[in-house]
């Protein structure tokens, strides 16, 4: 068989779900115990299999396990994916580069392709952010763009929203606020002087507002709230040096803010000289539609910061920024005071130089618009025909996500219907994953090029899901 990404899914071996017989326990002492382990633990926790496919190669929006099950990818792999799996011309790049220069001395005596994708960041990036700090992960830009704050304003605090997510490392872990688990055991080493606010939710409106306020009101509500913060006494908002936001919340639930509230939290940066940073990690080279998501409102922040399908599957991300943001570094005095061994590895960047080639050159944000209408259309179709289980279609491009409920009235979350829809699909050959605070979304942000028919195929997957779970 052909593997070049536009397989339908075939499932050769049986894809355990809840009335497996394969047993958690089994699971648990199986060959990889630390998978299992917790995907036991989680089955056991929900009710709902969750058996580790453990992944021989992919290409395209296909991925081949071990045992020979081809699936379609509408994870993208964290969103990392965005250009396929494989991506012939980033697979060339890392080709070419390996045979070339593999690791520098990223700050001290850079590779070449470091410069090079620092260049083309600049060009693709919004206009006035020109200058980057490299890193590995998501979590390492947001810390690089938290220090660059708390270097340029003098001032250690921030503020980030409720079901944000941000990373998991220290400083990254202060601002996310995703659930409230992941910082539990930490919460004594963390940034204190972060504040969390409501992200602006018409779904779910914040400060108990009525289910029926416009989106308008919701924006003005938390834009308010912010003010009063900033200019009250409680969390001495003299402390306060940034804001970091990601402009649609990703595993927060694909949740896209009121338009014109992105405007406003530009209008507060530049009234109280805060430093306004986009987590773009999830939405940014061309998921949303733009190549970032902050275009589509005109909103630029001060600092940007990308990771996820940067570098194509190698870990690459950055923090971008204005200039005079950045030079709050100052000169270097011979010894980088932010840096790491890694950063700027030649293997990486050649691949992030092909990966923003590729999307400028072949046009893949305003495929992306189109593609995320048409599938949009079709989720909307599902959310009218059981609108009791359908609470809202989420997100923009291809950063979708259906709001599943118990019910029309009480709009209480369904996190079990989320993860019994992900069993399904998975075993009906369609990689889905949920998100949301509590598990209640179900997020789709494919590859851009899942052709019609696999398309058609989850369609056909998901509805016979959800008629069967009553
Ligand atoms: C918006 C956002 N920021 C930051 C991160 C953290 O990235 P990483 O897991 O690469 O540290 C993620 C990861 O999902 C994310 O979605």
């Amino acid at each position: 068989m052909k593997f070049d990404g536009k397989q339908m899914p075939k499932i050769v071996t049986a894809i355990p779900g809840p009335e497996s017989e394969r047993r958690v326990d089994d699971l648990a002492r199986s060959e990889c115990p630390a998978i299992t382990a917790r995907r036991a633990r989680r089955s056991r926790e929900t009710g709902v299999s969750q058996d580790p496919i453990v992944w021989r190669r992919a290409k395209g929006a296909n991925v081949e396990d071990v045992d020979g099950n081809v699936f379609v990818d509408l994870t993208g792999a964290f969103a990392v994916a965005g250009l396929g799996h494989g991506h012939p011309k980033i697979v060339e790049a890392a080709q070419r580069q390996s045979e070339q220069l593999i690791h520098a001395m990223g700050d001290v005596y850079p590779g070449e392709a470091k410069i090079e994708l620092i260049q083309r960041l600049a060009k693709v990036t919004p206009e006035p952010l020109t200058h980057s700090i490299l890193g590995l992960s998501g979590a390492s830009a947001v810390e690089a763009a938290l220090k660059t704050a708390a270097v340029h304003t003098g001032k250690p605090g921030a503020i980030a929203f409720w079901g944000g997510y941000h990373g998991l490392s220290y400083g990254a872990l202060s601002a996310t606020a995703y659930r409230e688990n992941f910082r539990r055991p930490f919460l004594s080493q963390l940034n204190g002087a972060v504040h969390h606010i409501p992200f602006p939710d018409t779904f779910r409106p914040p400060f108990g507002m009525s289910r029926d306020v416009s989106p308008d009101e919701v924006s003005h509500a938390v834009l308010s709230h912010l003010r009063q913060m900033l200019t009250g006494p409680a969390t001495a908002g003299e402390g306060i040096g940034a804001v970091i936001i990601e402009p649609i919340q990703g595993r927060g639930g694909e949740i896209v803010p009121p338009p014109g509230f992105l405007a406003g939290l530009r209008e507060i940066c530049d009234d109280f000289e805060l430093v306004l940073i986009f987590d773009e990690i999830y939405t940014g080279f061309g998921r949303t539609g733009t190549m970032f998501a902050c275009e589509y409102e005109e909103v630029t922040p001060d600092i940007l910061c990308v990771g996820k399908a940067m570098g194509g599957g190698f870990p690459l991300s950055a923090a971008i920024g204005r200039e005079e943001v950045m030079a709050s570094w100052g000169l270097s005095s011979g010894e980088a005071v932010h840096t790491s061994t890694f950063l700027g590895n030649p293997l990486g960047c050649a691949m992030g130089c092909a990966v923003i080639d590729t999307l400028v050159e072949e046009d893949w944000p305003a495929r992306v618009a189109r593609r995320g209408e048409q599938i949009r259309k079709r989720l909307e179709v599902l959310a009218r025909r059981f609108p009791e289980k359908i609470g809202r279609v989420r997100g923009r491009g291809l950063m979708l996500g259906l709001e599943l409920i118990n019910d029309r009235k009480s709009r209480d979350p369904n996190t079990q219907l989320s993860m019994a829809l992900m069993d399904h699909c998975r075993r009906r050959g369609y990689l889905v994953l949920p998100s949301g605070r509590h598990g209640q979304v179900l997020a789709l942000s494919p590859p851009f090029m899942v052709t019609d028919e696999q398309w058609e195929g989850f369609f056909t997957a998901l509805e016979e899901g959800i008629e069967g779970a009553g």
